[in-house]
């Protein structure tokens, strides 16, 4: 074996060289692994008594792309497009062996082998549409010529990592090695190819695929059509469509410039440098300064939800998802039988769609358990409470839960607003007792916010983030206060939205401007679907605000038909007339003179007081770094990714501009606009919140 650099290993086994990465993590593509690779390949072609090659990676996975950090900095070293001509113009054949995820750059550089081998765990596609980007490296002109024209639109608009199976059939790998055998199994293939004198076969030139496809030139506008609604704000996504429509239309060569070209523009452009800030963002949060990673964890063999409502049953799915046994208590039998009739349903929707199969269903149905009673809760390592939000009920929960529960297991809570440690003062377990804040529909949505009480234990904390990712949720910790970080932040754009309706904008102005900025609807809209009533009281309700006209007129949303908007039969909402009379009513009664608000300052009204009470979290280490803040946003609520998140969208205002408007809203209209100290003191200094410690 012979050292090539630090990361890149050449060995020989009979005749066939062995090119080795070993560059942990992940053997992202950096200056160092693109030198070793060139190098190594150099050395194999010059060596008489190698007759082929294969490219193969140490740790846990094949190349898993460009090294993301080396972005938007100058390139060093050997370039990506030479290690490919060094790989795909060898006189020897040259075999990729995939285990792990042969992602971007890495299932780029596999391209340019001339056979691939995987192991079956092994998953291959182009992410980069993720990170706002588009293949940079001949991927979107090599990919269309193996897999047809209409896959590789569906894998570079989706970033889907594809199962080696699957890249079997399409083309995209050649052989499949028993797990464990991927070495032997490649170097044995190399051999047969070399015995057989099999063709050195270069992507490029198969050009099969995409000229078939220009005697269909709808296929582009079809797709567009379909996708419009999923790209809607996105840059890239168009991008790579473009790139692919030049594989057609197109030279090889001519193809690649267009890639190139298009891949700065993006490269170069907001949207990809808010979302590669947001992929290392959500790195970020899983690392907790006091809880080292080496903390030791608990086992969840088995988990118990208290309540089967809309909560409890999605919480549920995450785990049955997952493989880990979950028993449901619920008070009533009929509300125990509605709840798992729920989940059955939603699993079942997800099998007509495609996602998983009948079987699949039965499975995870059968890792289900419903019970009327607390006690069979008593062997779990976890309970979750999603019972009514009301303190006492809760407290009432964990007292007898406490009682039965083995010692040592974690109780949670699903509280949106309450003091868990509060909740936590019904138990003699406080460090046990944790928050674990799921988001409806809790078994779509992405967010976790894990809520550690004054004296939850490090294992506990440690046990909770390890939790979210086994359950594919990006767990962000956060601390005990009113609403945590999201819905706390929440409140303050919820309240400005109401008042600017009083002073003189619709419903559907405020949702409209917010739509537009990218979010998946506004809160009026937001409202509708949730419900007007939760948290509602008709015996309290006085008729004085628009919520409680509505809902004492029994518009609660799209559940009666009608809320702030009104519905048809297939709930499209329409701006409603009923509605604007109410708000011009209520206008009326408080003596307030409508006029005319810019969509600047709807934005500015609800987005600014976010971003203000962000710093006030901040302020009060309530989480731990801005970042882990734009997380529980982008993933909790919908903000869009492209926009990097509240706080990294108030770095890119200038929070001396944010602040500037604060204090112009305050002086207008009160204290609902005061500054956080955190943010006069970063405004006063010219700094941003993603360089404050
Ligand atoms: N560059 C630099 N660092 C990377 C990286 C990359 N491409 N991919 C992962 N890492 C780092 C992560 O930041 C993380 O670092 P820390 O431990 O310091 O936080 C570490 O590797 C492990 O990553 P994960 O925690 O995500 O590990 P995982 O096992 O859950 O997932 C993965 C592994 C599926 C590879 C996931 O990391 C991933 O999706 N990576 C990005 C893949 C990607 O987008 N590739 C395309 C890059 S762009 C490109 O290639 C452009 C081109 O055309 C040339």
């Amino acid at each position: 074996m012979t050292a090539i650099n630090p990361v890149t290993d050449l060995s020989k086994d009979g005749d066939i060289a062995i090119v080795t990465l070993n560059s942990p993590p992940v053997n992202a593509l950096s200056a160092a692994v693109r030198d070793g690779l060139a190098a190594g390949f150099r050395q194999a072609v010059a060596d008489p008594q190698v007759k082929g090659i294969v490219r193969i990676c140490e740790g846990r996975t094949f190349i898993a792309g460009a090294d993301i950090s080396e972005f938007g900095s100058q390139m060093k070293g050997t370039s990506l497009f030479d290690v490919q001509a060094a790989m795909e113009d060898s006189p020897k054949p040259v075999v990729a062996a995939i285990h792990g995820t042969a992602l971007g750059g890495g299932l780029e550089v596999a391209l340019c082998a001339h056979y691939r081998v995987a192991v079956p765990s092994a998953r291959c596609g182009l992410p980069e549409v993720n990170l706002g980007l588009l293949p940079g490296a001949g991927g979107t002109q090599r990919l269309p010529r193996i897999v047809g024209v209409e896959k590789a639109l569906e894998m570079v608009t989706s970033g889907q990592h594809v199962p080696a199976r699957q890249c079997l059939e399409m083309g995209l790998v050649d052989e499949l090695a028993p797990e464990g055998t991927l070495k032997q199994t490649a170097v044995a293939f190399t051999r047969r190819i070399v015995a057989e004198n099999k063709p050195l076969r270069k992507v490029r030139e198969n050009n099969a695929k995409v000229e078939a496809a220009r005697d269909h030139p709808k296929i582009f506008e079809n797709f567009r059509k379909a996708k419009a609604r999923k790209f809607r704000g996105f840059q890239a996504p168009e991008s790579n469509i473009r790139c692919i429509e030049a594989a057609v239309s197109l030279p090889f060569e001519e193809g690649l410039k267009t890639e190139r070209k298009l891949f700065l523009e993006l490269m170069t452009g907001p949207q990809s440098a808010a979302q590669r800030y947001a992929f290392f963002a959500e790195r970020q949060a899983n690392k907790i300064p006091d809880v080292p990673d080496d903390t030791a964890t608990l086992p969840i063999r088995k988990v118990g939800v208290v309540g089967a409502g809309t909560m409890g049953g999605g919480i549920a799915m995450n785990f049955a998802n997952a493989g880990v046994p979950v028993t449901i208590v619920e008070a009533a039998p009929d509300a125990l039988d509605r709840g798992l009739g729920v989940v059955r349903r939603n699993y079942e929707r997800s099998a007509r769609g495609g996602r998983f199969t009948a079987e699949d269903v039965e499975t995870r149905m059968g890792l289900l358990t419903g019970s009327l009673n607390l006690q069979d809760l008593a062997d779990c390592d976890l309970v979750i409470e999603a019972v009514f939000e009301q303190m006492d009920v809760k407290k009432d929960v964990f007292r007898r839960l406490d009682g039965i529960v083995r010692q040592g297991a974690i109780l949670a809570s699903n509280t949106s607003y309450l003091d868990i440690d509060e909740i936590a003062g019904a138990t003699g377990r406080l460090e046990s007792v944790i928050g674990l804040h799921f988001f409806s529909p809790a078994n779509v949505m992405r967010l976790l916010e894990i809520v550690r009480g004054a004296k939850t234990s490090k294992a506990v904390i440690a046990t909770a983030m390890k939790l979210a990712k086994t359950i594919g949720k990006v767990g962000v910790l956060v601390g005990v206060g009113p609403g945590f970080v999201g819905n706390r932040m929440l409140a303050q754009r919820s309240r400005e939205a109401q008042k600017l309706v009083l002073e003189g904008a619709m419903p559907w102005d405020v949702d409209r401007v917010l739509y537009d900025f990218g979010f998946p609807m506004g809160p009026f809209a937001m409202g509708d679907l949730a419900g007007l009533d939760i948290g509602w009281v008709r015996e309290t309700s006085k008729g004085e605000t628009l919520r409680e006209v509505l809902c004492e007129m029994d518009r609660r949303g799209q559940k009666t038909g009608a809320g702030y908007y009104d519905y048809d039969e297939n709930r499209n909402a329409r701006p409603s007339p009923v509605t604007e009379k109410i708000i011009r009513d209520l206008r009326i009664r408080n003596g307030i003179d409508p006029r005319v608000i810019s969509d600047a300052e709807i934005l500015e009204r609800t987005l600014y007081p976010m971003i203000n009470e962000g710093a006030n979290i901040l302020d009060e280490k309530k989480a731990i770094r801005a970042s882990d803040i734009d997380i529980v946003w982008i993933n909790g609520y919908g903000w869009p990714v492209y926009r990097g998140g509240p706080m990294y969208y108030g770095d890119r205002i200038g929070l001396d501009k944010v602040l500037a408007r604060m204090k112009a809203f305050q002086a207008q209209m009160g204290d609902d606009f005061k500054p956080s100290p955190l943010l006069e003191r970063l405004a006063a200094d010219g700094e941003k919140f993603l360089d404050a410690r």
